[in-house]
């Protein structure tokens, strides 16, 4: 090889490895680049893990023994970290090994060579270059081992001196790019734990709805991976890549993040009046029966009247409770509402105050006022705003946007913005599926019971039949029974993510 070959098989290696950005395939990238510029038989690559004391064997290569479409599959093992061994020397003294012959080491020598895998495949390693990986501020991050030069002639020779070198030039630029990926590797760890610790929190702040985001990213995360593998239907086509499956699940764990921007007083609203309205509705009809003994002389229609008083009170007790109310019962609220009675001081009130009676019939879900549901609904563009100031890497560039279509609905009628099905990426379709039977099948929560799973199924059907959710996917996280794998695993503790 001249200069000039030399140079441009530098740079080649180099850009091939500094574009690697996972930690396997640039193993063995770099075993596959090695072996083909330096023409040896084989290569092994050690990475050092000093919290352990020991090399970590992570690549290996041997062309004479690859038989034709043989796939093996290596499995990484690690070794004690001492000088015993060849590359446990070069790891720890930082020095290149150059062996003419691995089976006439001298004795002098602190390493030895290790004749076990010779004798389990039949190889013969003769010569061997033991090179360390240099980063840049000069740790040893690991090892690599080219076996076997082989010359134009096809014979096993030595490693050259001058060799030496260049191989150990190549190792350095393998422990930069090794260094490169650690950090990118690191810093979507450290994604993963933000992520994480960000959802937890807002679950954290309403009991009732602990753990939802986890059971939503692990439902998205399996209907999107069950679309992986149909081979045919409206699905045969959809892929989504490791990455994609990634961001859905961020998507799904960080979709209502947005309710840290919710009030305490609205995000754990348990009944339409809160429990110190109620006490003070009470209080109030104790007073009105109180007035009626001093207004009334006649016991039996005293008893009468109180008993009536208490009827009228339990009415209301149960139409604070979270759920449909009629018209006929809103009718009759008001009617009670709309009584008056006579207190101590000869001043008339109403049963009810006209709050009261709003807070008990105009809610527009489950116990919610309007002015409270425009709240509650608002934490979805909170979401927007807040994962929009993420700098998500390009891989994960879509949270924002699967995660702020949540409550969008196909034929519009979604929330926050109308999102027409055109609008709805795949990804935040599978969300909105994965909330709602979550949400459904949830066990009771502060506004809502929780609803018998025949009913959920018929629930789902229903949106999808009038055009709110995805009907094919609807269709099969009911036909092939992915909510059945999702509720034994929410019920055996199963829910990982
Ligand atoms: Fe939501
Ligand atoms: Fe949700």
């Amino acid at each position: 090889m001249n200069y000039k070959e030399l140079v441009f098989a530098f740079n080649r290696i180099g850009i091939a490895l500094s574009s690697e950005t996972k930690m396997n395939k640039l193993f063995n990238l770099i075993v596959d680049e090695i072996i083909e510029f330096a023409d040896c038989d084989a290569c092994s690559l050690y990475i050092k893990n000093l919290d352990k004391h020991e090399l970590i064997f992570e690549a290996t290569k041997t062309v004479s023994l690859l038989k034709k479409d043989e796939s093996s599959v290596f499995k990484s093992f690690s070794v004690p970290l001492t000088r015993k061994s060849i590359s446990g020397y070069t790891a720890i003294t930082g020095e290149t090994v150059n062996i003419c012959d691995c089976y006439k080491i001298g004795e002098d020598k602190e390493y030895d060579f290790d004749k076990s895998y010779d004798k389990k495949t039949g190889y013969r390693t003769v010569s061997m270059l033991s090179v360390p990986m240099r980063s840049t501020d000069g740790d040893i991050l690991g090892v690599i081992q080219l076996i076997n030069k082989i010359d134009k002639n096809g014979n096993i020779v030595p490693f050259s001196a001058e060799f030496e070198q260049i191989i150990l030039s190549l190792a350095s630029q393998a422990a930069v790019a090794l260094s490169n990926v650690r950090l990118l590797e690191a810093n979507k760890n450290l994604y993963k734990a933000l992520v994480k610790s960000f959802s937890q929190a807002i679950e954290e702040r309403s009991p009732h709805t602990a753990g939802h985001s986890k059971r939503v990213a692990f439902i998205s995360e399996m209907i999107a991976k069950h679309i992986n593998n149909k081979t045919e239907g409206v699905y045969s086509n959809i892929f989504f890549t490791y990455e994609k499956l990634e961001e859905l699940k961020y998507a799904a764990l960080l979709h209502d993040v947005g309710k840290v921007a919710v009030p305490e007083n609205v995000l754990e609203k348990q009944n339409k009046l809160s429990d110190d309205e109620m006490e003070v509705i009470t209080n109030r009809f104790e007073t009105i029966k109180f007035s009626i003994t001093l207004n009334m002389s006649d016991m039996d229609e005293i008893k009468k009247a109180i008993d009536g008083v208490d009827n009228e009170l339990n009415f209301i007790i149960s139409k604070n409770l979270p759920g449909f109310i009629s018209d006929e019962d809103k009718i009759k609220v008001k009617e009670i509402g709309a009584k008056f009675y006579t207190e101590f001081d000869g001043t008339q009130h109403s049963y009810l105050t006209e709050k009261e009676i709003f807070m008990l019939t105009d809610f527009v879900k489950g116990n919610f006022s309007p002015d409270e549901w425009e709240k509650m609904k608002k934490h979805v563009s909170s979401t927007l705003d807040i994962l929009k100031e993420v700098p998500f890497t390009e891989e994960l560039k879509d949270i924002p946007k699967i995660a702020g279509a949540h409550h969008e609905m196909l034929d519009g009628s979604g929330y926050p913005y109308h999102l027409g099905h055109e609008n709805i990426m795949l990804q935040s379709r599978i969300l909105a599926v994965a909330d709602v039977f979550e949400a459904l099948t949830a066990a009771d929560r502060p506004y809502k019971k929780a609803v018998p799973l025949d009913r959920s199924i018929k629930i789902l059907e229903f949106m999808a039949k009038d055009g709110e959710l995805d009907k094919d996917i609807v269709q099969m996280f009911l036909d092939d029974k992915l909510y059945e794998i999702y509720l034994d695993a929410r019920d055996n503790d199963r829910i990982i993510v």
